[in-house]
């Protein structure tokens, strides 16, 4: 079953819980939640104050995204804001397997991000100490941008790095994703869609997240 994540940087923060009760009556699995600091990336959004508030008018899971530095500075604070996963950057971690020891120690699932030119290697020694790989399909810092075609076999050569004995660790892909790049991405082996253009950009976003999961899942 394919998890659809939409990513709230696009959607209206001044009505974010308005947003966050469409794409939640739409059947969406879990909320994307962007953090980014002007520093590991070119653009500020939120930090652990809002999720807080988003924690307060959802129970979806949510996925926190850090495109930030040093996040073990911050980690505890979105966990105890309300935060079930939380994601950072391989190219921000020097010490990547402490990280992700520490996001598991408070009680969250860890995820690893890799930005579009940061080879599936970067994971070979952490696979037992995460529980999700976040593929950008774009370059992190904005929504909006177009999907880059290589992270299709990207996905395929994390599936074989994850082998059988980490098939359950998820695959989430981030950047550029419409409907219309869901099947093949289901088919590389992606088991959660983030969106957010493509979703909170409809007029319905109910309805493109029941498109994307429909795309997803066709025949
Ligand atoms: C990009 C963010 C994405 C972004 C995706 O830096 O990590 O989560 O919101 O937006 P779209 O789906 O519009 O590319
Ligand atoms: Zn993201």
């Amino acid at each position: 079953m394919i998890k659809i994540a939409p990513s709230i940087l696009s959607a209206d923060f001044a009505a974010l819980g308005h947003d966050i009760a469409r794409v939640e009556a739409g059947g969406a699995d879990q909320l994307h939640v962007d953090v980014m600091d002007g520093r590991f990336v070119p653009n500020i959004t939120i930090g652990p104050v809002v999720v807080a508030a988003i924690r307060k008018r959802t129970r979806l899971p949510l996925d926190v995204h850090l495109m930030i530095v040093e996040p073990e500075r911050y980690i505890p604070e979105f966990v105890a804001a309300g935060a079930d996963m939380v994601t950072v950057h391989a190219e921000a971690c020097p010490h990547l397997q402490r990280t992700l020891a520490q996001i598991r120690e408070l009680g969250a699932r860890g995820g690893v991000a890799l930005n579009p030119s940061t080879p599936p290697d970067a994971l070979e020694y952490v696979l037992d100490d995460l529980d999700l790989v976040l593929v950008m399909s774009v370059n992190p810092g904005f929504g909006g941008q177009a999907f880059i075609p290589s992270t299709h076999r990207k996905i395929r050569d994390i599936r074989a790095l994850l082998g059988d004995r980490h098939r359950r660790v998820d695959v989430s892909v981030d950047g550029g994703v419409k409907a219309d790049l869901a099947k093949a991405l289901a088919n590389d082996g992606a088991s959660t869609l983030v969106a957010g253009s493509a979703i909170f950009g409809a007029a319905d976003p109910a309805a493109a997240v029941r498109a994307i999961r429909d795309a997803a899942t066709a025949r």
